[in-house]
């Protein structure tokens, strides 16, 4: 291998390295902004390459987080914009917690993301509408945002028929 191609995949795998890192940072600023008084985000941990391996993240085989399942454990706290630079995200189940605030913008960057769930919350606010665009384009397939605290409510009307979305409580 010649000092050209060394540098190369020098420069491949420090691009590689902090791209997952990124990912990484963004859960654990979710993490050290939540209550967690079941200690199900103890395994999340900021030190590791990336977030593979932690409880309740899934990743693809690139490495990228695709899943993140953290439902039903009295989570309290808000929702980061972060979270919506998770590009490769295809599911986010964070239902059944006290999660408060609002939904962040960010979400509508979310372009492979088909479950959202984030239905038995204490949300607020409106859902973004860059969130209704990834709804109306077909991008974002199910989404739950019934029994939280969000302005208006959201019908199933004008979008795919694959969309299932609960009335939100005005
Ligand atoms: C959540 O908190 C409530 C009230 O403190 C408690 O009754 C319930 O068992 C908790 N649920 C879980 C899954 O920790
Ligand atoms: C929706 O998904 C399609 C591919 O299925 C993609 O081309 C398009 O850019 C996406 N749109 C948004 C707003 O994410
Ligand atoms: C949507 O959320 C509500 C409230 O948590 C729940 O009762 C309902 O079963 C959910 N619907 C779907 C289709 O998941």
């Amino acid at each position: 291998m010649n000092s050209h191609s060394m540098a190369f995949l020098f420069f491949a795998l420090l691009l590689v390295t902090v791209e997952c890192n990124s990912e990484g940072d963004a859960l654990n600023a979710w993490k050290i902004n939540l209550a967690d008084p079941n200690n199900v985000l103890q395994s999340w941990d900021p030190t590791l390459v990336n977030p593979c391996t932690w409880f309740h993240i899934t990743c693809n085989n690139m490495n990228s987080v695709i899943r993140v399942e953290a439902f039903g454990n009295n989570l309290s706290g808000s929702i980061p914009r972060e979270i919506g630079y998770l590009n490769h995200l295809i599911s986010l189940d964070l239902y059944n917690n006290q999660l408060s605030g609002v939904i962040p913008r960010t979400f509508g960057n979310l372009k492979s993301l088909i479950f959202m769930r984030l239905n038995s919350n204490k949300l607020k606010g409106t859902i973004p509408d860059k969130v209704i665009k990834l709804i109306q384009f077909g991008n974002l397939s199910i989404m739950n945002v019934s029994d939280n605290l969000l302005a208006g409510s959201v019908h199933r009307h004008g979008f795919a028929t694959t969309t299932i979305i609960q009335d939100a409580k005005a």
